[in-house]
């Protein structure tokens, strides 16, 4: 079973507690939906073996018949689970913007704190006064943070440039480290965020800016996955957001859009009719959304970190999953709504607040955070010929204890294309 070719790097690990999410050879999905979200399949007393970056094979510890003696890795009972899968995050950015979350404590809304040019606008000051370098280096270290607690594939948006030339930063310093990061990285070009001061009474202007300047040159240098929208009242409105999905298809960029964070804005409906590959946020969903998402292939993806932040209304996840939706989840990484990348604590959110189940939870975050990003045939399960992008727990009792164990980390180590990281 073990056959070794010495030219391939290997590494065995024994002793497994319990190995979480795994999918059989043959009964591989590419995501799970409604009542599928509740199945999590799970071996315990479990070996894995792994062959260059790609799980090779695994099984029960009774029915291992032979240990090589090289790379061999007693878990000593630990549970090991597919890396997270987060699909939709605003990790490049300058600074923080804690007197925001202040002047909120106070009283004054998210949308207020934008009106007056706080916001996204903030943001995207800090980001113009900031070298390239320095917004890598800054990103980065975010980036290593968020694989110390569990985050093994990764999007990353643009939209706090807001100029062409700020734009293309932010999309090189993600190209970067996409280079340098041994960690899939998805790039979702996302200039229509905000409208920068100059275009406030233009939007025609800037919506030229974005189509004819910014979206050539973007496919040009191949800085971008995914084109994003904030549509939303007094961001993009539906005819803006659509001019923009059918101006990013010509380019090949697939729709990945904010819809319903704040409002019902039509949002799901255009995201749908456009056929984005998600449509993210939702905390504002009634049936009329739940009925467009019915019969498309677009992912609901949540970001209940965001509506926990800004004290605003879960999204409705129990109604999605009821409906046979296929429910993924994501932080939203990003200095405003969202300042924490950690998806621990978000499982904690889904689960207390969402109702949703620790397997439901974790499964909205692994496979159908994989199926969000386009990626799901290689990663977000525990499968034969997936990348071996896995965490290891320390000693922990079961899986649900991870989201019940809230505010600290459950991850001790990170197997990232088949090695320690
Ligand atoms: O996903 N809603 C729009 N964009 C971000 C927040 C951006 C910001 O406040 O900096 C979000 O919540
Ligand atoms: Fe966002």
């Amino acid at each position: 079973m073990f056959a070794q070719n010495s030219h391939m790097h290997h590494l065995l690990i024994t002793n497994i507690g319990s190995l979480c999410g795994i999918e059989k050879e043959g009964q591989q999905k590419p995501r799970l939906a409604g009542k599928e979200m509740s199945q999590f399949a799970v071996v315990e007393n479990a070996w894995l073996y792994i062959e260059d970056d790609k799980i090779h094979s695994f099984g029960r510890m009774s029915d291992m018949d032979f240990i090589p003696a090289e790379n061999v890795y007693d878990a000593e009972g630990r549970t090991v689970l597919p890396a997270w899968v987060d699909s939709h995050t605003h990790l490049v950015f300058a600074a923080s913007r804690e007197q925001e979350f202040v002047d909120r404590i106070k009283g004054l809304s998210y949308e207020e704190i934008a009106r007056r040019g706080g916001g996204i606008l903030n943001s995207a000051r800090r980001l113009n006064d900031m070298s390239e370098e320095e917004l890598y280096e800054v990103s980065l270290e975010r980036l290593h943070r968020v694989m110390a607690q569990g985050t093994g594939a990764i999007e990353i948006k643009s939209g706090y440039g807001l100029s062409t030339y700020s734009e293309l930063k932010m999309l090189r310093v993600i190209r970067r480290l996409k280079e340098n990061s041994p960690i899939p990285i998805q790039a979702s070009f996302l200039a229509a965020h905000a409208f920068p001061p100059e275009y406030l009474q233009d939007h025609e202007g800037y919506l030229k800016l974005i189509i004819d300047e910014m979206l050539p040159q973007v496919a040009d240098e191949g800085l971008a996955d995914y084109m994003d929208v904030f549509c939303e009242k007094g961001f993009f409105s539906i005819e803006e957001t659509e001019r923009l999905l059918e101006a990013g298809w010509k380019y090949g960029l697939k729709p990945k859009i904010h819809a319903n964070q704040l409002h019902y804005s039509g949002g799901v409906q255009v995201g749908v009719k456009h056929r984005a590959v998600s449509v993210d946020h939702l905390e504002c969903i009634g049936n009329e959304e739940i009925e467009a998402l019915k019969g498309s292939n677009t992912i609901p993806t949540l970001l209940p970190g965001a509506a926990f932040f800004l004290g605003i209304q879960y999204q409705p996840a129990r109604k999605l999953i009821d409906a046979d939706l296929p429910v993924c989840l994501a932080t939203d990484y990003n200095p405003g709504s969202c300042p924490s990348g950690n998806v621990p604590l978000l499982l904690t959110i889904a689960c207390t607040q969402l109702k949703m189940t620790p397997e439901e939870a974790i499964n909205a975050v692994t496979l159908n955070g994989a199926a969000a990003l386009e990626m799901s045939e290689e990663l977000g399960s525990i499968a034969t010929g997936k990348k071996a992008n896995l965490i290891i727990t320390r000693k922990i009792p079961s899986y649900a204890y991870i989201p019940y164990d809230f505010g600290n980390n459950p991850v001790e180590r990170m197997v990232v294309n088949g090695v320690f990281v």
